[in-house]
């Protein structure tokens, strides 16, 4: 079965909890990402969702991928709730029980009959919430069941259907990546990102592309390059550095959603160009509307309560536009702030991004 498509001209939004969800990652599709990850899902989530009692025999029934859709509700689901045009999709799932992962791989294609998913696995992730239960960057400290885990997923998967997104170990200077890439490839899977920091290092320090270079070079599975990509040339500096095959925007995106725009202008020699006042106006209120359409009335506010000061971070008054959004408890006040926002900012020929 063929996989997905990997190449330097089609960026990936990432995988980013909170964040991407079914209104941004169809935002930034229309922005030129050509991949969206969902947020992380976790595998026992799912699992427990089916099997409450954790008897195998009884499994509650899968719920429906429409009715999820229609729901705008909250829990494990609600996290795959993804139309059509919301592909292609890769479903990142985070797990250290290779029973659990497979299982709930196997539910998800099967939500997604009708339709073509992919899988990543989260081997990076350095939050103390998931890092206690084994899982994300804390997979690195034990290659042997983070193998075991990989195998797994990539049977249920399917062949070309699995990637894994790992950071270059737990602790700092403990290399565990180039080895645990070259067994995943081994046992089958499609891709490789690297976020090269270290587990511990959170976000700290700078991320090392010397190490994603390494990584190409020891592979011959697509790597995916991740880690302080925050601006378009940034990204194509690091293309150019590590050799990957494809980029991966994380808080880029989350600051300036046209960052993918902007990419793939710079990788066709073009200058890139940064949105005017009434683009950006314009993204917001597509946003917004996305939001609503799609989350939860209340969750959707506060989404956009979030975005909103990143996208417009670099304009003066962010700080009380924020204070503002605090105390913002309709969209019709929100679109009265942000029209007043953005208007201010046209008549004085203010920069949005420098
Ligand atoms: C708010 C936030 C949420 C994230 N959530 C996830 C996640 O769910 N799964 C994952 O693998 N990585 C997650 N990441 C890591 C990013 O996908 C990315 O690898 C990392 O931010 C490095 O890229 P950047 O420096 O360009 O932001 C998250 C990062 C941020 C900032």
């Amino acid at each position: 079965m063929p996989g997905l498509l990997i190449q330097p001209r089609l960026p990936w939004l990432a995988p980013l909890a909170g964040y991407s969800n079914l209104p941004f990652r169809l935002l930034c599709r229309r922005l030129g990402a050509a991949v969206a990850c969902t947020e992380m899902v976790s595998a026992k989530g799912i699992y427990y969702s089916l099997y409450p009692d954790g008897n195998r025999k009884r499994p509650v029934r899968l719920p429906e991928l429409n009715k999820i859709n229609d729901q705008k509700g909250k829990g494990t689901w609600t996290l795959l709730a993804s139309p059509e045009k919301d592909s292609p999709l890769v479903v990142q799932l985070f797990g250290a029980e290779a029973d659990i992962v497979q299982i709930a791989a196997e539910s998800i294609l099967e939500l997604f009959a009708d339709r073509k998913v992919y899988f990543d696995l989260n081997m990076g992730c350095s939050v103390p919430k998931v890092v206690k239960t084994g899982s994300g960057a804390a997979m690195l400290s034990n290659p042997h069941n983070a193998l075991k885990v990989a195998r797994a997923l990539i049977a249920a998967a399917g062949a070309g259907r699995a990637g894994f997104k790992l950071r270059l170990g737990w602790l700092n200077g403990e290399n565990i990546y180039l080895e645990l890439a070259r067994e995943l490839e081994a046992a089958g899977a499609a891709w490789i990102t690297l976020h090269p920091r270290y587990g511990r290092q959170a976000f700290t320090g700078k991320a090392d592309w010397s190490k994603t270079a390494l990584l190409k070079q020891n592979l011959s599975i697509p790597v995916l390059a991740s880690g302080d990509l925050l601006s378009a040339s940034a990204a194509v500096e690091c293309l150019e550095q590590s050799g990957a095959d494809a980029v991966m925007f994380a808080r880029g995106a989350m600051n300036n959603p046209f960052i993918f725009r902007e990419f793939g202008q710079m990788l066709r020699g073009e200058k890139p160009s940064p949105p005017n006042a009434k683009e950006l106006a314009a993204i917001i209120n597509l946003h917004a509307r996305l939001a609503r359409s799609w989350l939860d009335e209340g969750y959707a506010l506060s989404q956009m309560r979030g975005f909103i000061p990143r996208y417009v971070h670099n304009f003066p008054g962010v700080r009380a536009l924020r204070q503002q959004l605090t105390a913002c408890r309709s969209w019709a006040q929100l679109d009265e702030i942000i029209a007043t926002f953005i208007q201010g900012k046209e008549l004085s020929g203010e920069q949005i991004w420098k």
